[in-house]
């Protein structure tokens, strides 16, 4: 079942597509023990970052970063995905909402338990050229709006 089909049918799961997957490691913690927020923070820019430069087939920079959700800690162990998808597009920038869920480890071999969110942001990428000045999205990207 793709997420489409998972939300048509009322089944949780994370919108848009994953763009990064990798796991939480001691090295990544607060001294509290969990994962450090700002850890989680640059996991989402390279996922974004990433669907922006599919897009736009080039370079791109982070303008800005708004509305962040830290929902629930993440634990050294989890996997960690961040899915995202277009939620505007203007005449340099994108706008992605991304979020980040996780899945606990399974160590004993029993079934692996469903993912849940842990974070949500809304990133804005601008496409630049090669000296880092604004550039237009290409009107191919916005098929995918
Ligand atoms: C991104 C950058 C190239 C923009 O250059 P600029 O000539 O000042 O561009 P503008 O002010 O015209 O903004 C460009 C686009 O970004 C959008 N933008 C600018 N600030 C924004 C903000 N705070 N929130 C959302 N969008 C913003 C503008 O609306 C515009 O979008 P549009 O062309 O789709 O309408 C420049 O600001 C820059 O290099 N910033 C540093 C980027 C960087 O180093 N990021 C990593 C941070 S560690």
């Amino acid at each position: 079942m793709n997420d489409d089909e998972a939300h048509a049918s009322g089944t949780p799961g994370p919108h848009g597509e994953l763009f990064l997957r990798t796991l939480a490691m001691p090295a990544d913690t607060n001294p509290s023990g969990d994962i450090f927020g700002g850890w989680l923070m640059s996991q989402m820019d390279m996922a974004g970052s990433m669907l922006v430069r599919e897009l736009t087939h080039g370079r791109v920079v982070t303008v800005a970063v708004d509305t962040f959700k830290f929902q629930k800690p993440v634990k050294v162990g989890d996997a960690v995905g961040c899915y995202g998808r277009v939620i505007r597009i203007g005449t340099t920038s994108v706008t992605v909402k991304l979020e980040v869920w996780v899945r606990p480890p399974t160590l004993t071999g029993e079934p692996q338990k469903p993912g849940f969110q842990v974070t949500e942001a809304i990133f804005t990428y601008v496409a630049v050229d090669e000296a880092g000045k604004k550039r237009p999205v290409p009107d191919s990207a916005r098929a995918a709006e």
